[in-house]
């Protein structure tokens, strides 16, 4: 399958992928030289205190710091110049062979440049080539140059992060009441969609123009906030869902992760949900990414260090403006329900088998969610990740990325369906995207709607204000 309408990419300056290669790309580069530098000078103030191995291993590790550096600076160099991008360096990990065919491919019809590329084969394979400036070193093998900014920032989201564990506290002196009533159950499920659609508001990429107070407004919890942002939300699938989740017993949610930080939090506090208050799930598995993904995508160890730093309490900067001692008792309670979760595997992390699951996929079916391609194919093309999510009871892909990847990132119409746009992966299990609008694709959104939004020159598509929740039940056939 593949779609009639070209694909977004940056020959259309008026687009958000114009914007990206021009200035959103340069900033993020230019933070991983950053990184590198910053790092590479810490080390090297040990230098005088070693001798031997120890030495000589720290020797190298400067060296190879400086020579991911200067990678790093000549891509930006080059992307700046519209050059070619160049094949993936075999470096022993995933999907070289299938970056480096799409690129021929791409060389082929002469859009193998940085501003010719379609865009979301482009951002994948950034990402990617980073990794390998990474992999192909001794001693920075395991480093993610975005760690740093995914705690920080994770760190500041303290106050909204108390204030929905004081939420979930009051929920659990009721739970029983709570789960015998329907109605109730219904008001706090959309209460918890919508935290976790508007917790992919904030991802780090996008950071790049958003000031802190932006993102405390968008992170605020509670009725008032939610009534507000209710009119953003361009195609609100939230009641098909809940019926959808009704008939699940004993059910298995599958959450394809985006964000570390506060969105992840707030997707494990919407499993919580449906797991301890609902009588409908009783399992949850979350897909990361196994390798540094569009800045803040979580990684295995962002996920292991999540519950480190919210069991504890000097994490967070001492200024956080609630109750802060009640607060962390709240939070407290809950980690350690989500901890004895993961110990019972009612919360589990899919982590790589050494066994590719069956067909004809070479690599481990997670190594999917960092290869470029579109959804579309995913039974045939990845038939090890499509056979992970074949049995579960709901799908819920997270956040702008993977709304791009099951679109296909091309220019349909904004009110073509969801369905349509899906492809052949529409009706193979039931699939739920949350997803705030950061990248042009749209669809399912009212003709007149979106024409009208179009026309107001407001950038509807790009700033990450308006969203969409769209669902798919598993088709009857
Ligand atoms: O457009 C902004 C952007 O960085 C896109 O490049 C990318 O699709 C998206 O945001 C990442 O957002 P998310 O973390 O929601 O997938
Ligand atoms: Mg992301």
């Amino acid at each position: 399958f593949a779609s009639s309408y070209p694909p977004y990419d940056p020959t259309d300056i008026s687009g958000f992928s114009y914007e990206t290669v021009v200035k959103r790309w340069p900033i993020i580069l230019a933070g991983v030289v950053n990184f590198l530098h910053n790092k590479c000078h810490t080390l090297s103030l040990d230098l005088a205190s070693l001798d031997g191995e120890e030495k000589v291993a720290l020797q190298k590790k400067l060296t190879e710091g400086t020579g991911i550096i200067e990678k790093v600076s000549k891509l930006k160099y080059e992307m700046a110049r519209d050059r070619a991008l160049e094949r993936i360096p075999e470096d022993g990990e995933a999907n070289v062979e299938l970056y480096n065919a799409e690129l021929a491919g791409l060389e082929d019809s002469k859009r193998n440049t940085w501003f010719t590329a379609p865009w979301l084969f482009a951002e994948c394979y950034l990402y990617r080539l980073l990794r390998a400036f990474f992999v192909l070193t001794e001693h920075w093998k395991s480093e993610d140059p975005f760690y740093e900014q995914k705690v920080n920032t994770f760190r500041q989201s303290g106050t909204s992060i108390l204030h929905i564990a004081t939420t979930m506290h009051e929920l659990g002196s009721n739970r029983e009441t709570v789960k015998a009533d329907p109605e109730k159950l219904k008001v706090l499920f959309n209460e918890m969609i919508q935290m976790c659609l508007w917790g992919n508001a904030t991802d780090l990429s996008l950071l790049t123009h958003l000031s802190q107070a932006d993102i405390q407004h968008l992170q605020s919890v509670g009725k008032d906030a939610q009534v507000a942002r209710q009119k953003f939300i361009l195609k609100d699938d939230e009641e098909p869902v809940w019926k959808h989740i009704q008939t699940l017993k004993d059910g298995r949610v599958d959450f394809v992760l985006d964000n570390s930080g506060f969105e992840l939090f707030t997707d494990l506090v919407f499993a919580d949900f449906l797991v301890t208050y609902t009588p409908y799930v009783s399992k949850v598995v979350c897909h990361p990414k196994l390798i540094p993904w569009f800045v803040s995508d979580v990684t295995p160890p962002d996920f292991r260090d999540t519950f480190t730093a919210l069991a504890d309490p000097s994490f967070f900067p001492e200024d956080v403006t609630i109750a802060v001692e009640s607060g962390m008792v709240n939070l407290k309670e809950m980690v350690s329900r989500w901890t004895s979760y993961l110990e019972q595997g009612v919360f589990s992390l899919s982590v790589p088998v050494d066994t590719p699951l069956g067909g004809n996929e070479a690599s481990k079916p997670a190594d999917f969610w960092t290869s470029s391609k579109p959804y579309w194919n995913m039974e045939t093309e990845a038939p090890g990740a499509f056979e992970t999510l074949r049995t579960s009871g709901l799908v819920i892909f997270k956040g702008d990325l993977n709304y791009r990847k099951l679109t296909g990132d091309v220019r349909w119409p904004a009110w073509t369906s969801f369905e349509e746009a899906i492809g052949p992966l529409a009706g193979k299990f039931p699939l739920l995207s949350l997803r705030t609008n950061k990248a042009d694709v749209v669809v399912g959104v009212d003709k007149d709607v979106a024409e009208k939004l179009d026309a107001s020159g407001e950038k509807w598509r790009v700033e990450g204000r308006y969203a969409l929740v769209s669902f798919l039940p598993r088709s009857q056939s």
